[in-house]
């Protein structure tokens, strides 16, 4: 399991993380079934489903069905951890073929977390471990709709480059998008 110290910064919705320190552990681990209750707090979440492919989910049976059929059997899916409860998820989605120098990344976080640089931060721990993971991996790349602005500071606050925007790349509920798309290679250098 990854440990990384987040420091503590002020909350944009006026909530806590919790605990007396100064500073906060966020770690990476495997999801299961037995997380389902913290997987529905973002998983039904309008906020957090907005700029995803996904509706918010409207019950624990249909959680239950993700975790264990596309969770579970999942090449590399991370619950990211505030102690050992899961607060958001984060996966490297592989190509295969011809493809297979490069894998998608993709995160989401419970709402009442944001804004403390803790998504920043597991980007920054997956970037660390994944080319180790899968040494074939040479390009790491994410998808970002043009107006979820806080994603595309996320990849930039992460290492990623700004490759330029892909226009009515993708459809999002049931709408065109513009895209901005983001890449981080094996050989770029990482802080
Ligand atoms: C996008 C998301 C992961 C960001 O997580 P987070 O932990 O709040 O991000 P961080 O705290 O690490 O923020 C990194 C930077 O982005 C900025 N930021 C975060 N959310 C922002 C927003 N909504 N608007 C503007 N800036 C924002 C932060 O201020 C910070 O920049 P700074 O350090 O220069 O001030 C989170 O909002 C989320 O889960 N959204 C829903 C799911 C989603 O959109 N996933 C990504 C799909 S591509």
């Amino acid at each position: 399991m990854q440990q990384i110290q987040v420091p503590r910064k002020p909350d944009h919705n006026g909530t806590d993380i919790g605990g007396d320190h100064e500073f906060q552990r966020i770690s990476l681990r495997l999801l299961d079934l037995s997380d389902i209750d913290d997987f529905m707090v973002w998983a039904t979440d309008e906020k957090v489903t907005r700029f995803c492919t996904w509706e918010p989910y409207t019950s624990r049976e249909e959680g239950m069905n993700f975790i264990n059929d596309k969770v579970i059997p999942h090449p590399w899916f991370r619950a990211i951890c505030l102690g050992d409860r899961p607060i958001g998820a984060i996966s490297v989605t592989a190509n295969s073929g011809n493809d297979r120098c490069r894998g998608e990344l993709g995160y989401v976080l419970g709402s009442k977390y944001w804004g403390k640089g803790i998504a920043t931060q597991a980007v920054k721990m997956v970037a660390k471990t994944i080319f180790k993971d899968w040494p074939q991996l040479e390009r790491l790349e994410a998808l970002v709709d043009v107006e979820n602005v806080g994603s595309q500071r996320v990849l930039e606050k992460g290492g990623f480059q700004r490759e330029g925007v892909l226009r009515k790349y993708f459809l999002l509920k049931g709408k065109s998008r513009d895209m901005v798309i983001f890449s981080l290679l094996s050989t770029d250098s990482q802080s």
